[in-house]
């Protein structure tokens, strides 16, 4: 499913130097006795994922599509990013599949919580709150101000039916107020991290209201499973990938970023850099993920790529066949001398662009490239592809004697806005 060239960036022989790390490695990842094992849920999700949930997740989902106009997904981090990713991906950026999901709790902006609130006026709403921790200051400032407007709207007792709380299974703070509001819950399983979630309830029910097969997404997922599950360098694709992360590091490279030729593919790249930043960037170590939309970003970030400071390498994700495309017309009078391209399809000059930018990069600005290819925009695509890069994840920190499943540095911002707020 994911065709993956390292031949831009590293040789065979180096890829296959790591061959012992990587067997320890993975054995400490399936017998689940390396760093975070707690943490490994995710492993298997897709062959023991609850079948009862998934179920109710669909069901749900129908009655949201049926009567809803927006669905509020109030959220952050791994509790929001994965499911965004997914309907943009999928459905594209102006989707005209009803409801329209919208994203809070991500932001302190007041002028965004405003800007919401107007554009909801006189819509229909259900609101999924999703905090694992049940704690999250983010999540849960816009949702006492969302909750309060729609139980302005429609009352305590139709609140039960609009507000879905996602998050553990028996503790937390959103845990008891979803229980004494009796609102309908899903579960966030102990053994799965946020940045680890998507294909549990947290990004399953968002994803399913967009109109999305979340079966397939799951078949994806699971396809990827059987094919990864493989200690071998030579046949492993997600491992050839963690591999090439750190012999560039190792060549002084320190950033990877994530290319994309299509831009409904942004916020992959957002859940991408999540997942990868805060699994590995810890104890002084770790690549900086940061990513660029081609060719939006050639005409910003181009001149640095080709010509700046070695710091970086990149890595394509390139995707065969277009969702759409077109093909590009004539014009009689060609007062744009655009003529050259007539006939062409748009998808095909874009594929252009891509082959000439990679030459560009890796050629002459001598920019290292790994090159992952999916063939298709696809539900089962998607599932696979955030499987592959669940277990490169894992590998690549695991490389650097990392624990990928906890998140200490983050408690430092909110140790200080908490003191600056006044909290006890
Ligand atoms: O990956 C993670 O664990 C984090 O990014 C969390 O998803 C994020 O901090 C939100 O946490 P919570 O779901 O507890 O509100």
């Amino acid at each position: 499913m994911i065709k993956f060239d390292y031949t831009k960036a590293f040789t065979t022989k180096e890829l296959l130097s790591y061959q012992s790390a990587v067997t320890k490695r993975h054995q400490q990842l399936h017998e689940k006795t390396g760093l975070g094992n707690d943490y490994l849920g995710w492993l298997s999700w897709p062959a023991d994922y609850d079948q009862s949930e998934f179920q109710r997740v669909i069901e749900l989902a129908k009655t949201i599509r049926e009567q809803a106009d927006v669905l509020l997904v109030c959220g952050i981090g791994g509790s929001y990013l994965g499911s965004r990713s997914a309907i943009e991906m999928l459905n594209g950026l102006y989707g005209s599949k009803k409801p329209e999901i919208i994203f809070i709790g991500n932001t302190f902006s007041s002028t965004y919580l405003h800007q919401v609130m107007e554009h909801i006026q006189g819509k229909s709403v259900y609101l999924n709150v999703i905090s694992k921790s049940g704690t999250t200051t983010e999540t849960a400032l816009a949702f006492r101000i969302f909750k309060q407007y729609l139980e302005q709207t429609y009352g305590l007792v139709e609140c039960q039916q609009r507000i879905i709380a996602t998050t553990d299974k028996a503790r937390g703070t959103l845990k008891s107020l979803a229980d004494t509001m009796g609102y309908s819950t899903f579960t966030i399983p102990d053994d799965i991290g946020g940045r680890y979630s998507v294909l549990t309830s947290v990004g399953l029910l968002p994803i399913a209201v967009a109109g999305i097969d979340v079966e397939a997404i799951m078949e994806g997922a699971a396809a990827a499973m059987h094919d990864l599950n493989d200690a071998s360098l030579m046949t492993n694709p997600a491992y050839q990938y963690a591999v090439g992360r750190r012999i560039l590091e190792k060549q002084g490279k320190q950033a990877e970023m994530l290319v994309t030729y299509e831009p409904q593919m942004v916020m992959l790249a957002e859940w991408w850099k999540q997942l990868f930043g805060e699994s590995e960037g810890k104890e002084g170590k770790g690549l900086l993920p940061t990513s660029c939309c081609f060719s939006t970003d050639l005409h910003s970030m181009g001149q640095f790529i080709q010509e700046g400071t070695k710091c970086l390498f990149e890595t394509l994700l390139l995707v065969e066949k277009p969702q759409d495309d077109q093909q590009f017309p004539l014009a009689d009078n060609d007062l744009d001398q655009m003529n050259y391209l007539a006939g062409k399809s748009v998808d095909e000059v874009n594929k252009k662009a891509a082959l000439g930018t990679l030459a560009a990069h890796y050629e002459t600005g001598k920019v290292p490239n790994m090159i992952i290819t999916i063939e298709q925009l696809t539900a089962y695509n998607y599932g696979y592809l955030v499987y592959f890069f669940f277990v490169a994840c894992a590998m690549s920190a695991y490389l650097l004697d990392i624990n990928p499943f906890n998140q200490p540095g983050v408690e430092v911002y909110k140790k200080n806005m908490f003191r600056l707020l006044g909290k006890n």
